[in-house]
């Protein structure tokens, strides 16, 4: 079944739930902007300050939202809807949004619609030309979530599995910060990875083989810690360690996803969150589905990381759908997408 974006209005996406303020516009399906600001002073922390995120927020906001309407030639009083992310993220960050859009919704008169963070990411994959058709098998892998999907339509989803420790990017920032690299150290470890042999170490493939799709990313950065000790006085590039750390995550996504597919006999992939702009990720992704004749989407990097496209995009998927909320919504800095399906 495909997605029917005809006719969905013209939405403006909002998200603040982490360290991106950022703003959209989509018109019947298309996009029309999108401004995405990231908060780079964190940096120098090692990870987002709660209170300097919120505050950032408070700044951004408005101006990004201009800036969407102008990138788009749009006035405020042609926008349908207002979606924004009240769920999951970090309180006084989702704070800032979700009041914006309750503001806007209010002033408007449109409706609001609240959109959970993951669930959007899922959708992300609808910003390209080409589509996936539902059913579909998703991995979402982001700093906070590494999810498996079985996705029915919007709204219905199956657990297939997570990790139970770890998320995916949170091991790519916490060994890159034992390499010495900046927070976020995903790119940075995509960027060096490439220069390094990823047979250098094998490090090990936490769940790969057992009989079910949950992960465990936590083993592998105590085996990056205890190899760098081990070798601390001895000569070794850092690309390698980054290219063999990176190869075990992605052997370990990528095996686990095929097979959840085949299990479900869907022929559509998607792969959505901050990690899935891995380019390893990527081309080990699309390769085994060439080899199988199934079809892999990931939208482009920028759309990967947060974005208020996606917020806007799953914004028209609701609308279409009359799922919309009152201006009692409250921010959740936790909200599961979705029961866990027992087997
Ligand atoms: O989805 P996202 O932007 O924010 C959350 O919702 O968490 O994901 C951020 C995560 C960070 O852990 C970052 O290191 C990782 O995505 N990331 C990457 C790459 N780009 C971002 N990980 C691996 N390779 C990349 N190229
Ligand atoms: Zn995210």
């Amino acid at each position: 079944m495909s997605f029917d974006l005809s006719r969905s209005g013209t939405i403006l996406g909002i998200e603040t739930s982490c360290d991106e303020t950022s703003a959209a516009i989509l018109c019947n399906g298309e996009l029309a902007s999108v401004v995405v600001s990231s908060q780079f002073f964190h940096e120098k922390f090692g990870g987002v300050v709660p209170e300097l995120a919120s505050r950032a927020h408070v700044r951004a906001v408005l101006p990004i939202m201009r800036e969407a309407l102008n990138r788009a030639g749009m006035e405020l009083d042609v926008v349908d809807g207002v979606a924004v992310t009240f769920a999951p993220g970090l309180m006084g960050s989702l704070l800032i949004g979700l009041n914006f859009a309750k503001g806007l919704s209010l002033g408007l008169d449109i409706p609001l619609i609240g959109i959970h963070h993951i669930e959007a990411h899922i959708f992300s994959a609808l910003l390209e030309k080409e589509k996936p058709q539902l059913p579909f098998v998703a991995l979402v892998v982001s700093g906070g979530h590494t999810l498996l999907l079985l996705v029915k339509d919007v709204g219905k989803y199956q657990v297939l599995g997570e990790t139970l420790d770890d998320a995916a990017g949170e091991a790519f920032d916490k060994v890159g910060k034992m390499l010495g690299l900046n927070y976020p150290a995903g790119p940075e470890i995509d960027r060096l990875a490439r220069e390094g042999n990823s047979e250098y170490v094998k490090f090990p493939r936490a769940m790969m083989n057992e009989a079910n799709y949950d992960f465990s990313f936590s083993g592998i950065k105590t085996s990056v810690l205890h190899w760098l000790k081990k070798h601390a006085a001895e000569r070794f590039e850092l690309a390698d360690i980054a290219a063999s750390f990176q190869r075990a995550v992605v052997e370990v996504l990528v095996t686990k996803t095929m097979r959840a597919a085949e299990e479900h006999e869907t022929t559509e992939i998607v792969c959505a969150g901050g990690v899935s702009a891995n380019s390893e990720l990527r081309e080990r992704f699309r390769a085994e589905c060439a080899r199988r004749r199934m079809r892999f989407f990931v939208p482009r990097p920028l759309f990967s990381t947060d974005n208020a496209a996606m917020i806007a995009m799953l914004g028209a998927l609701k609308l279409k759908r009359g799922i919309v909320n009152d201006l009692s919504l409250t921010a959740l800095p936790r909200l599961p997408l979705a029961e866990r399906s027992t087997p």
